[in-house]
């Protein structure tokens, strides 16, 4: 089998690209290790950039996202028993992001490419990619028990942090920049209204702790923990005790979330990662494959949709000029944002949650940084453009 562009995973990340080359003609095949069903039930985070919503519309991928997305206009940050709401649109110009499930996004994009997109192949695993300094790379792969091999013109690893595609960027090209945090997250799914209208952040001493949703019947709830926690060590009642305790602010002392049963619950671990170049000769990677951030800025499916975006143009600008200047321009152009969303992913990991071995003095930094975007419309705004998302290509300030 022949394609112009080999794409190994079927996440997001896989998914959109296939779905943005066939709206600009080119043809491509996705390869996915899992079958349909593990696929569209992986359980991930749920926060749609507008910029992101935006192109899933344009891409037809958005009917669902359009009635079922929850558009939010900000967040609330607790700590020191205080509570603190940031206005997004007020203090970005307008923007806001979209409460939507990165499962739901799967399912939309694999309905559609199952309609009316070229082959994607369910329980395809890639064992190889070789020749991606050649100009006819391959896949080497199984497919219903059977070795198979796909011959491209490009190879595009959407594959995520476990793939095979980061490692066959040749050793001594590559480098990876890596932060593993000293904490995970226990994430529970539960059949309980949200309380709250919007997603609230909190800082505590026991603790980071998060309240999201899904719908407005549904909610999604995350507890700072230590790594190697066994989800077993923490029986439902426990989950939302803890919880209650870490969200408690002295304004409103009986405020409590409401418990319903719990559908799932899951140990997250926490880590930064980023692999430079994103690419080598034919080979290109894309998402969770090039880079990891942390959940605490929402920002993983984010970059991995500006990725493919930016290969999507310039696989259109191929077809158009025959120039490969934007396949070329690549990794330069995604890094810039990348290291962005990394940095931003980091300053509210570190600021929001307690290292085990931090120290008095870098709790009272953490409250001094929290206060600041708490009362200076300037901070407020540097967090709230990062969370709402930066353009692509901001032009360097005017001096
Ligand atoms: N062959 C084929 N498919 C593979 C292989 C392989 N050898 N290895 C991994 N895969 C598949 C996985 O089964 C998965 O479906 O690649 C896919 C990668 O998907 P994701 O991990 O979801 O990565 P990506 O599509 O880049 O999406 C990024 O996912 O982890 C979150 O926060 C992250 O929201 C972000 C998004
Ligand atoms: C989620 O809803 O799963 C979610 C929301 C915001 C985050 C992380 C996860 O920062």
């Amino acid at each position: 089998m022949h394609t112009t562009v080999g794409i190994i995973g079927g996440g997001p990340s896989g998914l959109l690209l296939a779905r943005l080359l066939h709206n600009a003609g080119i043809d491509s095949v996705v390869l996915e290790r899992r079958d349909r069903a593990y696929v569209e039930q992986r359980q991930r985070a749920g926060i749609l950039e507008q910029a992101t919503a935006d192109v899933l519309i344009a891409a037809g991928a958005g009917a669902r996202l359009q009635r079922e997305g929850i558009p939010h206009d900000g967040i609330e940050l607790r700590f020191g028993r205080r509570a603190h709401r940031l206005d997004f649109p007020a203090l970005t110009g307008g923007r806001r992001v979209w409460v939507y499930a990165q499962t739901e996004v799967v399912k939309d994009l694999v309905a559609l490419h199952l309609a009316e997109g070229g082959p994607l192949l369910f329980e395809a695993e890639v064992r190889a990619v070789e020749g991606a300094d050649t100009e006819r790379p391959l896949i080497r792969y199984t497919h219903e028990g059977r070795e198979q091999t796909l011959t491209c013109d490009y190879v595009i690893g959407c594959d995520g942090y476990h793939g095979v595609a980061r490692t066959a960027l040749p050793e001594q090209v590559r480098t990876t920049y890596e932060r593993v945090y000293p904490y995970s997250w226990l994430g529970i799914l539960a059949e309980a209204a949200p309380v709250y209208d919007e997603l609230i952040y909190a800082h505590s001493e026991r603790g980071f702790a998060l309240a999201s949703m899904r719908s407005p019947t549904v909610s999604r709830l995350y507890l700072q923990v230590p790594n190697g926690t066994d989800p077993a060590d923490w029986p439902d009642e426990r989950i939302w005790d803890e919880l209650d305790t870490r969200f408690a602010i002295d304004a409103e002392p009986g405020w409590r979330l409401k418990r319903g049963p719990v559908t799932g619950k899951a140990v997250l671990p926490m880590r930064s990662s980023v692999t430079e170049p994103m690419c080598h000769g034919r080979l290109f990677l894309a998402g969770d494959a090039a880079h990891i951030v942390p959940p605490t800025g929402a920002k993983g499916l984010n970059l991995a949709a500006t990725d493919v975006i930016v290969l999507a143009r310039a696989f259109a600008h191929l077809k158009e000029t025959g120039s490969t200047a934007l396949l070329e321009a690549y990794s330069d152009t995604c890094l810039r944002r990348v290291w962005r969303a990394e940095h931003f992913s980091w300053f509210m990991t570190t600021t929001l949650h307690t290292d085990p071995h931090q120290s008095p003095f870098e709790t009272r930094l953490q409250l001094s940084q929290l206060d600041r975007v708490a009362s200076s419309p300037h901070a407020a705004a540097e967090l709230a453009e990062n969370y709402t998302g930066l353009p692509l290509d901001p032009a360097p300030a005017s001096v």
